[in-house]
């Protein structure tokens, strides 16, 4: 019986570093008009506990979608690739990402596995399970932020790094362009990238799964108030917000919005402001852009990848993508 490889965890945030970097995130971002906050405020324990309640949610599809992409393509991917090393970024459970480990470890090619999270809590949990789960697979989890630690990852072998559940799309269109420069240049030829993205489609079933009939998307963008009132001692009431989800048609993504519905001050004791909000003034907490199939190759090859092979579910809801570094 192979032995089980005790798995390593590094935390790549300065300590404070969390608290000093919401400071900075809610006085840039709630103090300027339009008001915004950064969406990876949104998973604390309760917000990621949210997050996985969405993923089961019959109107939030593009779980599912992907998990079926990996599910049947998995061999594929692991041939194409040829990885020793999965790296993966916003990885949250791995719950999906446990059809390329089976894949990769059936070809006897995967040594390790690095799991990078914000989330401390969550990633810990997945690292330990993984490490059961795989041994004989070396799991090098890293607590980091994906836009700031790209250039840490772990070096050595060849490397896939996937980015699943369509999370590229939360990244406003200047920071996408920032992070794939940022993730190219970490990366070296034959490394490759499995990228998972949503795919532009009817606003109805967009708008369904962001809106969805039991509230759980709604508490889950409302629980980024929660973080301020906890971490900065901020007085948001939450009773005093709706949660405004639209489509954008011209920029082609989800924009999850918070509006207040009295005008309201709002102390944050914690980044030392007030806040005076308007009555139906909006605080924009999360965008979900969608993707087309053209526009991701050519967003690839402006950074140095080149598209090996795209898979889709079924209906052609979602898309996964393997481009190699050039
Ligand atoms: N990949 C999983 C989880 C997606 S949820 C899936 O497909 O289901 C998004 C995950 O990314 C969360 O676990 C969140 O904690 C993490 N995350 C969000 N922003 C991040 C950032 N800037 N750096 C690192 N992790 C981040
Ligand atoms: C993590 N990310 C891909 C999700 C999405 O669909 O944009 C986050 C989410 N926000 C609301 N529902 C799901």
């Amino acid at each position: 019986m192979t032995d089980i490889k005790k798995p390593i965890v590094s935390v790549l945030l300065e300590p404070n570093w969390a608290a000093s970097s919401l400071v900075v995130d809610v006085r840039r971002g709630l103090g300027s008009i339009p008001r915004s906050l950064p969406p990876k405020w949104l998973y604390d324990d309760r917000g990621s506990a949210l997050f996985e309640e969405i993923t089961r949610l019959p109107e939030y599809y593009p779980t599912e979608c992907e998990r079926a992409i990996l599910r049947d393509n998995g061999d594929e991917i692991a041939l194409l690739s040829g990885a020793s090393t999965i790296i993966e970024l916003g990885s949250g459970t791995s719950d999906k990402t446990r059809s390329l480990l089976d894949a990769f470890t059936a070809t006897g090619q995967l040594e390790r596995f690095a799991p990078v999270d914000f989330s401390e809590s969550t990633l810990r949990a997945a690292a330990a399970e993984i490490a059961v789960a795989y041994p004989g697979v070396q799991v090098e989890a890293m607590v980091g932020d994906f836009t700031l630690h790209v250039p840490h990852l772990p070096q050595g072998g060849t490397r896939m790094v996937a980015f699943l559940g369509g999370t590229i799309g939360n990244l406003y269109v200047e920071e996408r362009g920032a992070f794939l420069g940022a993730l190219a240049d970490s990366l070296a030829p034959g490394d490759s990238l499995l990228l998972g993205t949503d795919l532009v489609k009817d606003a109805d079933r967009l708008i369904a799964a962001y809106d969805d009939s039991r509230g759980i998307t709604a508490e889950f963008v409302m629980n980024s108030l929660h973080v301020l009132n906890r971490e900065l001692g901020a007085d948001f009431d939450l009773s005093a917000f709706t949660y405004v989800p639209f489509w954008d048609s011209r920029m082609e993504r989800m924009d999850l919005r918070l509006r207040s519905e009295v005008p309201q001050r709002v102390n944050i004791p914690g980044a030392s402001i007030d806040l005076d909000l308007a009555s139906g003034e909006e605080i924009r907490i999360e965008i979900s852009t969608k993707f087309r199939t053209d526009g991701i190759a050519q967003e690839l090859s402006a950074v140095g990848f080149s598209v090996t092979k795209t898979w889709f579910d079924q209906d052609s809801d979602f898309a996964v993508t393997l481009a190699h570094r050039v």
